[in-house]
């Protein structure tokens, strides 16, 4: 694989190059996904607060979130106002939403007020695909995380940590541990590290929680964490949702599922001495991970947060730039 192509971080002028929505990874290119990284690293070095306030200056920007949300609300929020774009959080539970209004009929009321960025969390598969056909033309939709099927400013967040940590995907080997089948982040994060050529990207989980591995090209599925956790470069793990598991999956317990599981110290030790260790959070903490990992030396969690907000920079500037 090539090397990441690294420009001066500057996001280009051509209106061609721009993008309208990001609803999913797989959809763009690998040059976007690198200048999108490369803008969001430019952020990030940046030690002068308020150098982009001028960015999206008067633009307006709605949040609305179907699902709870800590780390991509809030960054969304952050990176909005560090570019000096206005926000809007529209709350279900307070909104007109809870009158019976559409989600297209609060974006087209939005719309009516000057607000052009809508960025959407939902637990609805089915929810935009509508969406898109029936916004206005100068509108822009920006998933904030969408059912069990896309969560794409986490994949990216992932890429660019995994990028500054370990320079370069090629040769790489990212195992990605949990609940897998419920987890929008693990689609991204895989639909990314396809696109950027990572050399090796493994499945772990039991098989209660095995995607159909339509959704996963070019990966590999493990059962055994001692055998898959072997040399790897890039440890995600991932919570067990169980916010998502409608029945007791075929049985299997928090408890057993932590015994084989967990990313422990022991287990940890299976992979290269420089593996990184990743979760998106929120974390079940001595479910999934242990806190001797997630607070240990090799964790690069509150890094990936850190990077969360200069991903959605980058995101924002480059849809909402005008
Ligand atoms: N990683 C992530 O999406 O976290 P939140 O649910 O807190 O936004």
């Amino acid at each position: 694989m090539d090397e990441p192509e690294v420009n001066d971080g500057l996001i280009s002028d051509s209106k061609e190059a721009q993008l309208k929505n990001l609803l999913y990874l797989k959809d763009l290119h690998k040059d976007e996904i690198i200048q999108l990284l490369d803008q969001s690293d430019h952020f990030l070095k940046s030690n002068q607060p308020d150098e982009f306030v001028e960015l999206l200056k008067n633009q307006s920007i709605a949040s609305l979130f179907f699902e709870p949300s800590t780390r991509t609300s809030a960054s969304f929020q952050l990176a909005a106002k560090r570019l000096g774009a206005e926000t809007i959080m529209i709350d279900e539970k307070t909104s007109s939403a809870t009158k019976g209004e559409s989600v297209l009929d609060t974006i087209k009321n939005l719309e009516a007020m000057g607000v052009r960025g809508f960025i959407i969390r939902t637990g609805d598969k089915n929810l935009f695909a509508p969406l898109i056909d029936n916004v206005g033309s100068n509108t822009s939709l920006i998933s904030a995380g969408e059912a069990s099927i896309s969560h794409p400013t986490q994949g990216l967040l992932d890429l660019l940590t995994i990028r500054q940590q370990k320079s370069s995907f090629d040769h790489l080997k990212v195992v990605i541990m949990g609940d897998i089948s419920h987890s929008r982040v693990a689609r991204s994060l895989t639909e990314g590290l396809n696109i950027l050529n990572a050399a090796n990207i493994t499945l772990i989980s039991p098989e209660e929680f095995k995607p159909n591995m339509a959704n996963f090209p070019n990966t590999d599925f493990e059962k055994d964490p001692n055998k898959g956790l072997s040399d790897a470069d890039v440890v995600v793990a991932l919570r067990v949702q169980k916010e998502r598991i409608e029945s007791c999956e075929n049985g299997l317990s928090l408890d057993q599922y932590s015994k084989i599981y967990q990313l422990s110290q022991d287990k940890l030790e299976l992979c290269k001495p420089d593996a990184i260790v990743m979760h998106p959070g929120p974390m079940n903490r001595g479910v999934e991970i242990s806190n001797e990992v997630a607070d240990g030396k090799q964790s690069v969690i509150l890094k990936q947060v850190e990077n969360g907000v200069a991903i959605r920079m980058a995101v924002l500037t480059e849809i909402l730039k005008q």
